[in-house]
């Protein structure tokens, strides 16, 4: 099938890849001529594990093109994927003016039928102003031509994004009419052999689908801190308690670790313009609005913790941060713990020498020039003349350091864990004291 994807972030980029590489024909459009350029030099602009090769072999074999010609790219597919970005307004809502352009784009250009459809994540009802907007273009140019719009959310995660997209759990399209049903049908169809996986809805409920599912697993997560600040004041621990609580198959062992607050492009996001959403249909969401409170809030539990450990008196203090990315396997600082504890100890006086294997470029991009802060080529030059060691993503290779080192090295001997990766005894033998989320024992 002939594809055209608008957008080359992580959706649009993965989708077209992913897409190409089972044998669809498919051409991506950006507007940002630099990022096409690199592109088709097979250089992508994002560190996504398996991306890369797909990308490189599928442009050499002709099936993945990118272009920056509108016109070229709405008359290249059948099938017309929106994926570009849908940043929140001030007030939380989702700012659709990217998704608009480009549905008005297929409708100026368009000359036969297209099914448009919304990949990025937008607001129940868009999928009718995204109709509006082809529409009026066609009007304008008093062409008759027939199309429909589809909801087709993507659920893939960062790091894991081609898998996701290759394996996926589920593959949502909601559409109101037939004909783009069988051939959304057939677009995933190798991806659905073993078992079927499409599971068609309207489009509304196609839409909610996508949002429920984040805010649910935002949920998850809000909930899983907010027991945790409670197990460190009752003097339980939160990874006993997670364990206990996992092993009923109703809860499930997924997403209930906690932490120092979720991040990222998606959950913040989500749960803001769910509960916009739900405001603009007169319906208060308070759990939404909870959730986003308490992960908010956490996000300043480690600076806390630092800070009641050194008097609060921060002035001075030097701290060792490992991990600086909102997840492992993401170069992405997007809503990331680490910028909040960083911004905080940068306040109080301190300042911060950070690694992370992938996030260094990205950090230097968004912190320029910043004084007290020193990016480090590894974890343990991080710790050089460090006064202690505070932990915010949970990379595989910090899972397991050299501990007499860190003792070594650091002037306090205290880690702050903002993963709960270690355990209090194995950093004890070594004269640390360890403070992690929700781990009562040592508060
Ligand atoms: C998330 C969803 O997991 C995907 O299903 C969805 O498709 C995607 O958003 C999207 O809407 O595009 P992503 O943001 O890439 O994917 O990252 P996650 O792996 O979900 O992690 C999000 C945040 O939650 C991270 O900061 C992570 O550290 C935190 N988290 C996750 C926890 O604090 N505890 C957990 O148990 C799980």
């Amino acid at each position: 099938m002939r594809i055209t994807i608008f957008g080359t972030g992580y959706v649009g980029l993965v989708t077209g890849a992913c897409l190409a590489e089972v044998g669809h024909h498919v051409m991506c459009m950006d507007v940002d001529q630099a990022k096409i350029d690199r592109l088709r030099e097979g250089i992508i602009p994002i560190y996504e594990p398996g991306l890369e090769p797909i990308v490189a072999h599928n442009t050499a074999a002709g099936r993945l093109q990118f272009t920056t010609d509108v016109a070229e790219a709405v008359d290249y597919g059948e099938l017309q994927f929106i994926a570009v970005g849908t940043p929140s307004d001030e007030d939380g809502s989702a700012d659709l003016k990217y998704v608009l352009a480009v549905a008005g784009s297929i409708g100026e250009h368009m000359n036969d039928y297209k099914v448009v459809i919304d990949k990025s994540t937008v607001p129940v009802g868009t999928a009718d102003k995204v109709r509006e907007a082809v529409r009026g273009k066609l009007l304008e140019r008093s062409a008759d031509i027939d199309f429909d719009v589809v909801s087709n959310p993507e659920f893939l995660k960062e790091g894991a994004a081609v898998d996701d997209f290759m394996k996926p759990d589920r593959i949502i399209v909601g559409t109101d009419s037939d004909r783009p049903q069988e051939l959304l049908r057939e677009l995933y169809y190798p991806f659905n052999r073993n078992h079927e996986r499409v599971i068609f809805m309207d489009v509304r409920s196609a839409e909610l689908t996508k949002y429920a599912a984040n805010a649910m697993l935002a949920t998850k997560i809000s909930f899983m801190n907010e027991v945790a600040n409670l197990a460190e004041r009752l003097g339980a621990d939160i990874e006993h308690v997670r364990r206990g609580m996992g092993s009923d198959p109703r809860i499930g062992y997924h997403f209930i670790y906690p932490g120092c607050g979720y991040g990222g492009s998606c959950f913040p996001k989500d749960v803001k313009a769910l509960a916009w959403t739900a405001r603009e249909y007169d319906y208060e969401a308070r759990l939404l609005d909870a959730v986003e409170a308490v992960n908010s809030a956490q996000k300043h539990v480690l600076f806390d913790k630092v800070s009641h450990y050194y008097g609060g008196d921060l002035a001075g203090k030097t701290v060792a941060l490992w991990g600086l990315s909102f997840k492992p396997k993401t170069d992405d600082m997007r809503e990331a713990p680490s910028r909040v504890l960083m911004e905080k100890l940068w306040a109080a006086g301190a300042s911060v020498q950070a690694f992370d294997p992938e996030a260094m470029e990205e950090t230097q991009r968004i912190y320029p020039d910043q004084p007290g802060l020193q990016l480090c080529g590894t974890k343990e030059q991080a710790l050089k003349g460090a006064d202690c060691l505070v932990i915010c993503t949970e990379w595989k290779e910090f899972r397991s350091p050299d501990f007499a080192q860190i003792a070594a090295a650091i002037r306090s001997p205290v880690v702050f864990d903002g993963r709960n990766l270690y355990d209090e005894k194995m950093l004890g033998r070594h004269g640390l004291s360890y403070y992690a989320i929700g781990r009562g024992l040592n508060q």
